[in-house]
């Protein structure tokens, strides 16, 4: 059974900016994150990936090409798979990447991915590291008098490790830098990988004397089927405070007005005393599921039918009127 997460985590449902306000700004900017913080986040995404020279930066994928200049810029720096890895350029050199909304190539074009967002060239955006966006936010929490949290995910351990890079220990000391060092504090710390979070969990957070709320990201139920088995919430609550389920792990695709289909996940989870936090909520043309009318009604489905605690959403700003508006 997962402790420390307050009785008050479970009472007040929450919105997580993901990837910032990256609906209306280029995702992972810190214009992003302040667009977000505005718009009345309750807590703010980092994705966090490693450079060359082991700085920790605020980026979605180890991939520069889906969101930058790199290939204009470094077009001898690709490797043979045909991408450019943020793993291989140092601090300054990502520095002087234009970010841009992401995109993909097109017979030799930049095609935007979400063409009703923020426009391809307008404006100058840069990568932020993991220390600026923590700032930025810890800026605007005493300016505004908000006390809006940080949700960093380490992105593939793995693929870090095998680089001879420890990406958690390096996350988990900049949280601790920064005056994150127990359950109550305003982070959740999140991954894709049981066996990053275990050795997070029986290793890392010993090591550095911080106790940090954990969250298990699930994208589909084939990973780890263990999850998925009578017990697997309960063994998965001796090491996270919470799940970060993919949505559809909630409410089955397949799903019709007439017929909603939602799973027991929650319910298991919360029996476990784990939160729910699933991803990515959106608006843009064909993002909202076929059962539902409306983003809102979609809201309303996942929050008040299936009782999640939380969502992850590219428009934080519809996610926390709707909140406001259904207390
Ligand atoms: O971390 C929650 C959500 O962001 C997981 O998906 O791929 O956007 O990192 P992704
Ligand atoms: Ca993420």
């Amino acid at each position: 059974m997962a402790t420390g997460v307050s009785a008050q985590a479970f009472s007040q449902k929450i919105v997580v900016a993901h990837r910032g306000a990256s609906g209306y700004l280029p995702e992972h900017t810190l214009e992003a994150k302040a667009m977000a913080h505005a718009m009345g986040a309750d807590y703010i995404e980092q994705d966090v990936v490693m450079t060359k020279d082991d700085q920790l930066i605020v980026l979605h994928d180890i991939t520069l090409d889906r969101t930058t200049d790199v290939a204009d810029q470094f077009p001898a720096r690709v490797r043979d798979d045909g991408r450019f890895y943020a793993i291989d350029f140092t601090l300054e050199e990502i520095r002087r990447l234009n970010v841009s909304e992401g995109f993909s190539m097109v017979g030799g074009v930049k095609k935007q991915s979400f063409p009703n967002r923020f426009p391809m060239g307008n404006s100058q955006f840069r990568v932020p590291t993991f220390a600026e966006e923590i700032e930025l936010i810890q800026g605007m929490n005493k300016s505004t008098g908000k006390d809006v949290g940080i949700y960093p995910e380490v992105k593939s351990p793995e693929f870090h490790r095998a680089a001879g890079k420890d990406i958690s220990t390096a996350v988990v000391k900049m949280l601790k830098h920064y005056g994150y060092t127990s359950k109550q504090d305003k982070v959740f710390l999140q991954t894709f990988s049981f066996e990053e979070l275990k050795i997070i969990h029986d290793e890392i957070l010993p090591a550095a004397g911080v106790e940090l709320k954990l969250l298990q990201l699930i994208d589909n139920a084939d990973t780890n089927p263990w999850m998925f088995e009578a017990n697997g919430m309960e063994k998965l609550a001796n090491f996270a405070d919470g799940i970060g389920p993919e949505k559809s792990l909630i409410i089955d695709r397949a799903s019709t007005k007439s017929k909603l289909l939602i799973t027991d996940l929650v319910d298991r989870a919360h029996a476990a005393g784990m939160l729910v936090h699933p991803y990515t909520f959106r608006l843009d043309p064909g993002q909202v599921p076929r059962y539902a009318d409306s983003f809102e009604e979609m809201l309303d489905l996942f929050y008040f039918k299936a009782d999640i605690d939380g969502a992850f959403s590219d428009f934080p700003d519809r996610v926390a009127d709707f909140l406001k508006n259904n207390k």
